[in-house]
């Protein structure tokens, strides 16, 4: 695959995409090809995703979504879920002041289950402080899946046609749009995925139906802003026709 990252062209700040979502992959193999261990990886990647989450918001990014942890991710060793969930934690201890004084929203989006409660009551916390904000949402994907995102929007909606509140004829796209993880989540522009890979793996499927996608070959710890004004800067070139002519 041809590395479609060498230039560094600028985005037109006038017509951003409203929201960009980022599947942080390639943390691993950084690190074997140093002969470090997966979680040193990581631990570059959870620098990188400060970076440009600041960079997005400086842009003037309204939405941004980053895939930490979907619920397949359960699969790997106990260490590395465990030094993965680590760093989320620290990371939230060291970035919240930059992410009030810089006025960045953040939510996160995923089942809040077989997640520890020292973890989960940070993350409650983080989201309580920074509601306030509206410029810039930052959406952090934490046991996450689509299909499980999906499945929890049709619970909902089975369960208010059994309590009678409302009919299986009512239940519209928009009706199950809003029924999943937020009321307000739009839909995704934009998806970028670093590291030579070309799947969704079940990040945003609902929201995604007419997103434009874009890769590179460059793993994530070696992501730098000039990726994502790239990333940008190409979507910007593109024709969405969302099935119209
Ligand atoms: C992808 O690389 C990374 C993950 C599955 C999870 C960890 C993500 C981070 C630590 C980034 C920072 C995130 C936050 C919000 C703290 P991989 O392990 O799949 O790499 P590989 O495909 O090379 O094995």
């Amino acid at each position: 695959m041809p590395d479609n990252s060498k230039t560094k062209p600028i985005a037109d700040r006038s017509c951003l995409p409203n929201h960009v979502g980022i599947i942080m992959d390639g943390n691993g193999r950084w690190a074997k090809k140093r002969g470090l261990p997966r979680t040193a990886g990581h631990a570059v990647g959870v620098k990188v995703f400060k970076k440009i989450v600041f960079y997005a918001r400086d842009m003037g990014l309204k939405n941004l979504t980053v895939y930490a942890f979907s619920t397949e991710n359960w699969k790997r060793p106990e260490s590395e879920i465990d030094r993965i969930m680590q760093l989320l934690d620290q990371m939230i201890d060291e970035a919240l002041d930059d992410f009030m004084n810089q006025k960045v929203r953040i939510r996160f989006i995923g089942s809040r289950e077989r997640l520890g409660k020292r973890l989960l009551d940070k993350m409650d916390r983080v989201m309580a402080l920074t509601e306030q904000f509206g410029d810039t949402t930052l959406y952090i994907a934490l046991n996450y899946g689509g299909r499980q995102e999906i499945t929890h929007a049709a619970a909902a909606l089975a369960r208010k046609c059994v309590e009678g509140r409302l009919s299986p004829e009512d239940i519209t796209p928009e009706l199950v749009g809003k029924n999943l993880y937020y009321e307000d989540f739009d839909s995704v522009d934009l998806i970028i995925r670093p590291s030579g890979e070309q799947r969704l793996s079940n990040f945003l499927l609902w929201q995604s139906a007419y997103a434009e996608f874009w890769y590179s070959d460059v793993l994530w710890p070696d992501f730098k802003p000039e990726h994502l004004e790239r990333a940008i800067y190409d979507y910007q070139q593109r024709n969405r026709r969302f099935g119209g002519i």
